[in-house]
């Protein structure tokens, strides 16, 4: 079956997810397939997200959570970490104003310190500028890794325990969640990874224990709107039973 022909299904009542995480995979190939640089995938894959942010408002979903740049693609050839880089902040520093005059607050996870100053610097302007906005929360994952993550939180905890502001034995859950980057945002309900692999490439690990997911082998460049209501579509057939009974 052709992954790019969608066939349409019937509307439903269900409500949409409050928050969807996306693993934005195969930019490299989209522009290998057409004997680009991998750069030119990256640009088309900015401009897929825009559509998919704008398609995310349309259908009530108020949390976006998106994968940019893990902790081991720092490990990908210099140029092309430096063209990323170079990407991220066109990005920020051409969408900030819109998204604060669209009410969208913007966040970055990961672990900042390894982060250029001068992308750091931005990173923290733009939360900084966005920090009030509620309408829509638009979350980048940049040298973010969810092992990475868990770890920082473990830390964080043992130096409170070391400090004697928390005890051990009332570390919880709910703490736990507190610790991570994440800690205001809601879980995941729906994970969407576009690319055709089938696994979770160390995103978001304690934060979807109960999330959907949802594989395509859409290329993420070529992923549109209508693609994004195909997998919203199939959430809401999903029974989700966290561990219950039928
Ligand atoms: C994976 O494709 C994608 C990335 C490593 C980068 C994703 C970044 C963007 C879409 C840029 C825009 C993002 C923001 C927030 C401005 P790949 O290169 O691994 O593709 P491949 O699997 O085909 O090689």
């Amino acid at each position: 079956m052709d992954a790019n022909v969608l066939h349409p299904l019937p509307a439903n009542d269900f409500p949409p997810p409050a928050h969807v995480a996306v693993i934005m995979d195969g930019n490299g190939r989209w522009a290998k397939a057409r004997g680009l640089p991998r750069t030119a995938g990256h640009k088309k894959g900015a401009d897929a997200l825009r559509g998919v942010m704008q398609a995310c408002r349309d259908a009530g979903v108020r949390y976006l959570t998106v994968y940019a740049f893990s902790s081991e693609n720092w490990k990908r050839p210099a140029g092309e970490v430096l063209d990323l880089m170079q990407l991220l902040k066109l990005y920020i520093d051409r969408e900030t104003d819109a998204l604060y005059a669209k009410g969208v607050r913007l966040r970055f996870i990961g672990d900042r310190a390894l982060l250029a100053p001068d992308v750091r610097s931005m990173v923290e302007t733009a939360e900084t500028r966005t920090a009030k906005n509620s309408a829509f929360h638009l979350t980048v994952g940049l040298s973010y890794g969810a092992r990475q993550e868990l770890v920082r939180a473990a830390r964080r905890l043992a130096e409170a325990a070391r400090r004697g502001e928390c005890a051990p034995e009332a570390i919880s859950e709910a703490s736990f969640a507190d610790a991570l980057d994440t800690r205001d945002l809601p879980d995941p309900d729906l994970l969407i990874r576009t690319g055709g692999e089938q696994r979770l490439s160390n995103f978001l690990l304690w934060q979807s224990a109960y999330t959907e997911l949802y594989f395509t082998p859409v290329l993420w460049p070529d992923f549109t709107p209508a693609h994004f209501a195909h997998a919203l579509d199939e959430f809401t057939r999903r029974e989700r039973r966290y561990g219950n009974a039928c």
